[in-house]
């Protein structure tokens, strides 16, 4: 563990929490009364604060907004049956922003700011985690360039900024996605490994454009020929095939590194489940569809958890599954629920004591 930075730390005056109704809580639209701000500037973080949720002042000319030095993260603060309250994984969070960092050439948030200083916010806020199945806490760290000049230059100033919002499941019903044959989301030696906006900007008209046909979200493929499958919007994907996990590789850098894709594999090692990381071509999955090898498709995604998909169209082929198929895909969502709400052993210390 990490020394906790010196932190400021200013409280509301009067909490919102009982404006809020924890019986609707739509993914991502309501926030607990603190957030984090950290600035850094002349080379180091200067300072750190915890202060009532508010709106910020921007320069018009910020360098984020024009050119895209901005990055984020997705994690998970649950309460236990206990009253206790426990991250997930937010050390493999920690890392992979990082790493998102070094891509897009902005500074490193040290471990003391980004850790401690999430796990102080969440102390503050903690009435704010909500109880109910499948709902959560979920954490947003995000650091955004704020040189003011529109040169095109890595910013030399930032902020790394943590806020909460109490949510319910991102993907309330099962999905339905359709393989991705126009637009590219990543290449070999872009971005596509790292959580940073614009990789979610440059999404949007792809699955917009799938929701237009009654699709929810596109299944992306590889940038050369539009056959290779890499994950699907905002989560990975993992395909069930003659009784084994098959999940597109990381090793081209075109897809996000999970944390829940990583604990699912450890899950399915558990299980006996054979696992395979590897590419996936569209065509294979056709196929074993169509020989009646193919038995489910889900998603996997901090903010999707387990996400079930009902359809995957490719061209003229429509592959259908229900619910007597989410067989795999409910279990290891069943066992990492349980590790999750400390109803079952944490005997990889997945999660992190608030
Ligand atoms: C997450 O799963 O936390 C994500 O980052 C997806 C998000 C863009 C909603």
């Amino acid at each position: 563990m990490v020394a906790a930075p010196d932190i400021q730390v200013t409280k509301v005056q009067h909490s919102k929490i009982k404006d809020v109704d924890f019986g609707h809580l739509p993914f991502g639209k309501f926030f607990t009364d603190h957030m984090l701000v950290a600035k850094y500037d002349n080379r180091k973080w200067e300072s750190v604060e915890i202060k009532p949720y508010q709106s910020l002042s921007l320069d018009p000319s910020l360098t984020a907004l024009h050119y895209g030095q901005s990055i984020f993260e997705g994690i998970k603060a649950y309460k236990d049956e206990h009253g206790e309250v426990f991250i997930f994984r937010p050390y493999d969070n920690f890392k992979r922003f990082n790493t998102s960092a070094a891509r897009m050439n902005m500074p490193e948030v040290p471990e003391e700011i980004f850790m401690e200083g999430m796990r102080e916010l969440i102390r503050i806020d903690r009435d704010w985690i909500p109880a109910e199945k499948d709902h959560s806490l979920y954490i947003r760290p995000f650091m955004f360039a704020t040189d003011a000049m529109l040169g095109v230059h890595p910013s030399d100033t930032y902020l790394f900024i943590i806020i909460l919002s109490p949510t319910g499941p991102y993907y309330p019903r099962p999905l339905k996605i359709v393989v991705e044959e126009k637009y590219t989301r990543a290449a070999p030696g872009g971005v596509g490994f790292a959580k940073n906006a614009g990789n979610y900007g440059g999404s949007l008209l792809a699955s917009t454009e799938a929701q237009k046909q009654g699709y929810d979200q596109v299944l992306w493929t590889d940038a050369f020929e539009h056959k290779w499958l890499q994950e699907v919007g905002t989560m990975n994907v993992f395909f069930v095939i003659d009784n084994k996990a098959v999940t597109p590789s990381l090793d081209e850098g075109t897809i996000l590194d999970g944390v829940t894709r990583k604990s699912v594999i450890t899950i399915l090692n558990e299980m006996n489940v054979p696992v395979e990381e590897r590419h996936v071509h569209v065509d294979e999955l056709v196929k074993a569809y169509q020989e009646g090898r193919l038995q489910e498709v889900f998603g996997t995604g901090t903010a999707a958890t387990i996400a079930s998909i009902q359809t995957v169209k490719y061209q003229d082929h429509v592959l259908e599954f229900s619910e007597k198929d989410w067989i795999l895909s409910m279990e290891v969502k069943k066992r990492l629920d349980a590790i999750r709400l400390h109803q079952a052993p944490d005997t990889h210390e997945w999660m992190f004591k608030v």
